[in-house]
């Protein structure tokens, strides 16, 4: 079938909530994919941070092909083998105790505001707690997720949400100090702030923030939904910050390719939230998606991949820096590891996304002014060279 022809079906089956670019991908090969009539691609989008090994990792794909004849799915009624090794391995990446398996970020967050909930609810016997979030944050679309994202766009056609949330304004511990009350439970923010524009949390206010929660018993949850998994530097962000969260949110690399994402919880969360009926899922924890999730934690060992986020993310930063102090429409560049963004100033942003499209390099956008580049994590300094020259070209 012909590009436009496959575009056109998907137009008239597939439900318009995207405005998709006019490209229809069909493989992929290390950090290039390849669209239909064969053009290459450099990738610099990774499925928006997701596919982290980059294409045809020969572990990874073996894995899932050796898991595919062995078995595919059961259900949580009973154990299987691949569950109980991505559990521990993530729980050993993370220092944190316990995993719940969920099918995408916003279902790991939804998790995440449960065992919030039932946390206090435990705690002073009654329900109706709040929970605050922050300004521009990201955190999912099904109902929960939307209701903690500080986006009003995203937001008012599906008013109402759920109650009891309160936004704050990320890196002002003053704002999140003033939306406290006594029925506060939790706080939830991205480490790095993402689809708002790449902003990563300051280290006092992050401290700030878990020194007020250990005071208050409030829970902290970070969402590493897309900042986690090595792409800042460390396994999860939040480990070069000193702290470390009641509650994280994992999906997006988690199982490079394979949709799984991840609510883990620390001991004390653990044994005083979520019990047997409280939480389910018919697909979580299903043993394909976990045996992803296993092999990715393998390959990112083997490989050393972390070590070599920093030193690649090192050069990026750069030729990043290099090209704000050349092209005066770009201000800023902000970002940790392999998760950066240029602001661009007084030129629409989509507009160099779909010239540097036309000129093979996949990019893509983060709030509204911001070039975001979140490559898979096993780009070398020779991706980045090639990267900078397509997007010069684009300028
Ligand atoms: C920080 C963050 N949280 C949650 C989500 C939602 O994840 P999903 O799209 O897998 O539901 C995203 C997706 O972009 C994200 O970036």
């Amino acid at each position: 079938m012909k590009a436009n022809e496959i575009m056109e079906k998907a137009e008239n089956y597939v439900l318009h909530t995207y405005n998709r670019y006019p490209v229809v991908l069909d493989h992929g090969k290390g950090v290039r994919l390849y669209d239909v009539e064969g053009k290459e691609y450099l990738d610099f989008a990774a499925g928006i941070a997701v596919f982290a090994l980059g294409y045809g990792n020969e572990t990874y794909d073996q894995t899932l092909k050796d898991q595919i004849d062995r078995l595919i799915h059961t259900s949580n009624l009973y154990y299987n083998e691949p569950m109980a090794d991505a559990a521990e391995k993530l729980v050993k990446a993370s220092g944190m105790d316990k995993v719940f398996f969920t099918n995408s970020g916003t279902e790991a967050i939804e998790g995440a505001l449960k065992a919030a909930r039932k946390y206090a609810y435990l705690r002073d016997g009654h329900s109706d707690h709040e929970i605050i979030a922050m300004n521009h944050s990201f955190h999912g679309r099904s109902m929960g997720a939307l209701s903690v994202t500080g986006n009003t766009h995203y937001q008012d056609p599906f008013r109402p949400l759920i109650g009891g949330i309160r936004f704050a304004d990320f890196n002002d511990l003053e704002s999140v100090k003033a939306q406290i009350t006594e029925k506060t439970c939790a706080i939830i923010l991205e480490t790095v702030q993402g689809e708002g524009g790449i902003y990563p949390a300051d280290p006092e206010f992050l401290k700030g923030v878990r020194a007020l929660c250990d005071e208050k018993d409030i829970l902290l949850i970070l969402d590493e939904i897309q900042c986690g998994m090595g792409r800042t530097g460390s396994m999860f962000a939040w480990q070069q910050y000193g702290v470390k969260p009641d509650i994280m949110t994992c999906a997006k690399a988690l199982g490079c390719g394979i949709p799984v994402g991840a609510f883990v919880l620390n001991q004390k969360t653990a044994e005083h939230s979520l019990v047997p009926g409280d939480h389910g899922t018919t697909y979580g924890g299903n043993p394909l998606a976990c045996a992803a999730v296993s092999a990715v934690f393998d390959i990112f060992e083997k490989e050393k991949i972390v070590d070599h986020v920093q030193q690649v993310s090192a050069y990026l930063e750069k030729q990043l820096d290099e090209l704000v102090e050349k092209y005066e429409f770009l201000t800023v560049r902000r970002g940790k590891g392999l998760m950066q963004g240029l602001v661009v100033s007084g030129r629409p942003v989509g507009e160099i996304v779909q010239q540097a499209l036309k000129n093979g390099l996949l990019v893509i956008t983060a709030g509204s002014d911001v070039l975001r580049m979140v490559p898979p994590l096993v780009i070398t300094e020779a991706d980045v060279d090639e990267m900078i020259e397509k997007l010069e070209k684009s300028f």
